[in-house]
């Protein structure tokens, strides 16, 4: 009997969102609680339309999506059409949601959704923590009441938005700042694992045997989701993926702390190894190989249900 985890997504889609809940809904270990959308790579109102067409199309229309926060903290919006197309899913056009948004903002989702059930939720960030930073702020108690916390962001090295930051923290680096800084164990899966899930092409030519899943959404998507150091890498499936299966990850504690005044280092996830006081687990290994057959492994059961 598969043990199940129940998840908040919160999340920014973006094609690596979109693939992230498609595997969230997919995989037998981890039940979707719900999703709660934040402005990232797109504007709000895109990534909470995305959402639920993502989730009306794979088959979990009865997940609620619930909008949040519409901007950074303090900083102006910033987003990466550049990278996830106008509309934000790259090429992908999916039909019109069966339901649309829940009533209430994905802040009060996320803290009535943790205190009714203490210990049992993993709360998973796959875009900017506005969302995450404003729910601590208004309920502090919200770190003891996650089974786990994990994000997809920050970098031990390098960045991919600037030289120094990752793109989810530096959306929003005062929200960062808030989050690591909230006394809970922050699961960062960043940059030194998600840029080696780049889909080759064995992997594009097991996703055109998934159906409409592969020609609708999937291939469509990442068709048309490119930066400029290439064909990106789905960043997002990875903190899902840790969810579903975290022995495929190697992680080392750290304190990690988040740079919100350098002028060209602002939104840096300074990772310090030696740290006295580990406030995150930072994963630093992937199983590739064993990444991309459990991702692909999961789509097949999405597909075929939606047949
Ligand atoms: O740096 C990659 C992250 O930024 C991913 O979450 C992607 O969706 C974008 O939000
Ligand atoms: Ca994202």
């Amino acid at each position: 009997m598969t043990q199940t985890t129940r998840i908040i997504l919160d999340c920014d889609p973006g094609v690596d969102d979109a693939l992230a809940i498609t595997f969230a809904h997919g995989h037998p270990g981890i039940e979707l609680a719900g999703i709660t959308t934040v402005a990232g790579n797109v504007g709000l109102d895109k990534t909470t339309a995305n959402a639920l067409a993502v989730a009306s199309f794979i088959g979990a229309a009865g997940t609620p999506v619930t909008a949040g926060c519409p901007a950074p903290l303090l900083r102006p919006a910033l987003d990466a059409r550049d990278v996830h197309g106008e509309s934000g899913l790259g090429g992908a056009v999916l039909p019109e949601p069966q339901a649309g948004p829940a009533s209430g903002h994905a802040v009060d989702f996320i803290i009535g959704t943790l205190a009714a059930a203490p210990g049992e939720i993993t709360l998973v960030a796959t875009g900017p923590l506005t969302n995450i930073a404003l729910a601590l702020r208004r309920e502090p108690r919200l770190a003891g009441w996650v089974r786990d916390f994990v994000i997809m962001g920050g970098s031990a090295g390098r960045g991919n938005t600037t030289p120094a930051a990752e793109f989810n923290i530096w959306a929003d680096p005062e929200a960062a700042a808030v989050v690591f800084g909230a006394g809970w164990q922050v699961t960062m899966i960043g940059l030194d694992v998600t840029l080696r899930t780049r889909p080759e092409a064995p992997v594009l030519s097991r996703m055109r045997e998934l159906g409409a899943l592969g020609s609708d959404l999937l291939l469509p998507a990442l068709g048309q989701y490119k930066s400029v150091e290439g064909d990106p890498a789905v960043h997002d499936v990875c903190a899902v993926a840790y969810v579903a299966e975290p022995g495929l990850f190697g992680l080392v504690p750290a304190r990690v702390s988040v740079e919100t005044r350098g002028q060209w280092t602002s939104g840096m996830t300074v990772t310090d190894f030696a740290g006295a006081e580990p406030n995150a687990l930072v994963a630093m290994e992937i199983d590739t190989g064993a990444f991309w057959d459990l991702v692909l492994g999961t789509y097949s059961q999405v597909a075929a249900a939606m047949r």
